[in-house]
Formats: structure tokens, C-alpha cells, sequence
């Protein structure tokens, strides 16, 4: 196909408006692990996001068990510094029932201007993923919490923090409980103008 599919097919538009509509932010999760080639195909096709100049620049870290265990010690220590033992284990048990992670980065850039395009790239990039592994059955959770700003993140993953910062650490599996969501009127964020 060398140009846009068109789409005349109004169930065909349906399923996909049902897949845009439909994903949510998942919190809890199976234990079922997620086939390791469904997050490679995700990643694969994540990449293929608008991103002006094309400059490809996101990273994207699967976590092993080695690095799993990592964040799950890295989240228990920043919760346990910031509001006490009791929230670090809290947080610490939910993360040891996470069955995947993925961490995200954008290249740096001097020009404030590419910055925010290549920002904005890989945050399209990470809705590629998710609504990818979502038609597999597969929710996520993109968290950009005081986890991603830590200095721990940077030497858990071993990224140079000169040259790349994280976007998003992206927990995911198959859902335990979906989430209800609404969102307001399209009148209330739409203008037409003449
Ligand atoms: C840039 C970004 C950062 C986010 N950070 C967090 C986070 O730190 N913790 C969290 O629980 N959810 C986070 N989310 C998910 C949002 O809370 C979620 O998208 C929102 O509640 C709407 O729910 P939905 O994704 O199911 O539509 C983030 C989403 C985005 C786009």
C-alpha cells in the first residue's frame, strides 16, 4: 500500500476507534507473562510514529530479571526515603507483581525547539506501543513518576543522562481489572472555526 488505506469500510474505522477509545491505563495485572516477541514487535512498530526530521529519538530498555529486581529495590528506596518503611515495602510488593517493564528515553537536545518534537515523538512512539500490545490483550501503565527523574534510574539502566533523559517507565501484562474512564464533550475541547 503507498498510500493512506482508504478506509471506506465503516466497521474496519469502528474496530479502530473501539481500540483508541478502549485502552486504558492498567494498575493491577495477571501473573501470565507476556510472550517476549510481543514486546519486540511493539517496540518495532512504536517506531514508526510521526517524528519531524525523523531523528529516531527514543531508546527503548526491556528489563530482564536483573534490572527487574533492580527497580522493584530502586522504587522500595525512593518511596522509603521520601514517606517511611511502610510505603517503601507497599510500593515494593506492588511492583514485584509486574511482569513486564520497559523504560523509555529521548536523545537530548541543545535546540529547545527539536527538544520538544522529539519529546513529543516518543511520546507518540509510547502510545504506538501501548495500543499495539493492547489489540494483543496486553495493558500498560506509562508512569513518569520521581522513579524517572532518579539518579538510580540512570544507573539501573546505564544510560548517560547527558545524552538521553527518560520519558516514561512502562509497566505492563495482561489486565487483571480495566478501569473505567470517561472524557468530557467534544464540545468542550472543540472550535470550529470559519
Ligand atoms: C506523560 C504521562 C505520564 C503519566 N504518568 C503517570 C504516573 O506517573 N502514574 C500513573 O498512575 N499514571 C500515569 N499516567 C497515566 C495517566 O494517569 C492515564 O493516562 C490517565 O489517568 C487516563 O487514563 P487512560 O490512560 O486509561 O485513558 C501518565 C500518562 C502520561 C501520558
Amino acid at each position: 500500500m503507498v498510500g493512506p488505506n482508504m478506509a471506506t469500510d465503516t466497521q474496519k474505522l469502528e474496530e479502530l476507534a473501539e481500540l483508541l477509545r478502549g485502552r486504558r491505563t492498567i494498575g493491577l495485572f495477571d501473573d501470565k507473562p507476556v510472550p517476549q516477541e510481543l514486546v519486540l514487535s511493539a517496540i518495532d512498530v512504536a517506531r514508526w510514529a510521526p517524528n519531524h526530521h525523523v531523528t529516531e529519538p527514543w531508546h527503548f530498555y526491556l528489563l530482564g530479571e536483573r534490572s527487574r529486581l533492580a527497580m522493584i529495590a530502586l522504587i522500595r528506596s525512593i518511596a522509603v526515603a521520601k514517606k517511611g518503611e511502610k510505603a517503601g515495602e507497599f510500593k515494593a510488593a506492588a511492583a514485584a507483581v509486574v511482569p513486564g517493564w520497559l523504560v523509555v528515553t529521548c536523545r537530548r537536545s541543545a535546540d529547545e525547539v527539536l527538544q520538544q518534537e522529539d519529546y513529543a515523538a516518543c511520546s507518540c512512539a509510547i502510545q504506538n506501543l501501548m495500543l499495539y500490545l493492547w489489540q494483543a490483550g496486553v495493558g500498560c501503565k506509562w508512569a513518569t513518576s520521581d522513579v524517572t527523574l532518579d539518579k538510580g534510574l540512570v544507573d539501573l539502566i546505564g544510560f548517560d543522562p547527558q545524552l538521553e533523559f527518560a520519558v516514561g517507565i512502562i509497566r505492563y501484562g495482561y489486565p487483571k481489572v480495566v478501569p473505567r474512564q470517561e472524557r468530557s464533550a467534544l464540545s468542550a475541547i472543540l472550535t470550529k472555526l470559519e
